[in-house]
């Protein structure tokens, strides 16, 4: 791992914050509204990160409750603690087959859902516009397993209003927030198996159609929800992968970090050095493409991640997928995170002097 606990008390820059200043990178956590009002949470958020995103509160469930009625609390909240704390924000998600109210699953029809997307949008981009670095517009629309040949997944807004819905979203996201970085957002990019080389294919051509067609996209984000096994992947196509989508003039953002740990033994510092070493191998291999430029992790600490209800362990045992453990103590995965920044060649400053471009105009 190369730097221990002993080296994080004596050494300085010790955040993941400080470490990312230095190279011009965001690096970030997504959060949720209990764990922003929980002054030991808050108070490490605040020093681990530059970018923020909501972990559940601008997603359509949420933000729009009701057909006419728009809940914007939770999504204001995490923009004034960002703002507070001097962080960037990712917006996400503004399309997406998961945690749709009801009222839309009952009354969305194919005449009258582009009319639904639009206007959601324009809502909720609008609210935030000029305030937000990028925007997940589209979130996981590929799914090779449903057998489409163009690899887009067989969801309600394909049903309804066929591929088109993706222009539909980005074309309005970028009306409402000509600022953010429009991002094309999905998993199992990353690691080497026939399943995940069928989907970079997928997304490569999707990303190279809404290219083609002068649609406004900026930016890729690899969700990274890596699985720990027993072997370290070979990254040979992701960052082959990666090329290709930088040919494409795109952005990549990390976006969803964290290691399932449900294939490991049981025993904690086991789990935390398995799992350190897949962060600190993945992320040494994506930031040598200088076009990843964000790096965030799916919650900042063991408690209360999505994993023990999404994937839990046979054992039962939660699942120890993050940088820092329950009691707020940083495991091997945030060191990981900290030398493999450390090591990365620095961005173009332009990248931090954007951020704090719009952090004044919040
Ligand atoms: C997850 C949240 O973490 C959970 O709290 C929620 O119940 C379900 O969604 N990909 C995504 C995220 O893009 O929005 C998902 O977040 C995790 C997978």
């Amino acid at each position: 791992m190369g730097s221990g606990a002993a080296s994080f008390a004596a050494s300085a820059p010790a955040t993941l914050r400080e470490c990312a200043a230095q190279k011009n990178l965001l690096v970030g956590t997504a959060g949720s509204s209990k764990q922003l009002t929980d002054p030991n949470v808050a108070d490490l958020i605040s020093k681990q990160a530059n970018i923020l995103v909501a972990e559940n509160a601008m997603k359509w469930q949420h933000i729009h409750p009701s057909q006419d009625r728009f809940d914007f609390t939770g999504g204001d909240s995490l923009l004034r603690f960002a703002s507070e704390h001097r962080q960037a924000v990712r917006g996400h998600n503004l399309c997406w087959h998961n945690q749709l109210p009801v009222w839309f699953q009952e009354r969305a029809t194919s005449s009258n859902a582009a009319d639904l997307l639009r206007s959601h949008i324009a809502a909720v981009a609008g609210r935030y516009a000029g305030r937000i670095q990028s925007w997940d517009v589209v979130n996981e629309a590929v799914r090779v397993e449903d057998g489409r040949p163009d690899g887009l997944r067989n969801s309600i807004w394909l049903r309804l209003l066929g591929p088109q819905y993706l222009e539909i979203a980005f074309r309005a996201a970028f009306e409402a927030d000509p600022h953010a970085l429009l991002t094309y957002n999905d998993y199992d990019l990353e690691q080497d198996s026939p399943l995940h080389a069928r989907k970079r294919r997928s997304v490569l051509q999707l990303l190279t159609s809404l290219r083609e067609r002068d649609i406004p996209i900026h930016a890729l984000g690899l969700q990274s929800h890596l699985k720990a096994g027993a072997t370290i992947p070979d990254w040979s196509n992701l960052l082959r992968f990666l090329e290709q989508v930088e040919k494409l003039k795109l952005q990549i953002f990390i976006t969803e970090l964290d290691v399932d740990d449900s294939k490991l033994p049981a025993p904690a510092a086991q789990r935390d050095r398995v799992v350190g070493a897949l962060y600190e191998d993945y992320l040494k291999h994506v930031l040598k493409r200088d076009s990843v430029k964000a790096i965030l992790t799916w919650g900042i600490s063991d408690a209360g991640t999505w994993l023990n209800s999404f994937n839990p362990r046979k054992d039962s045992l939660p699942q120890r997928p993050l940088p820092f453990d329950g009691e707020l103590q940083p495991k091997p995965a945030f060191f990981a995170m900290r030398s493999a920044i450390l090591q990365c060649r620095s961005r173009h400053a332009d990248q931090l002097k954007a951020v704090s471009t719009f952090l004044r105009r919040s």
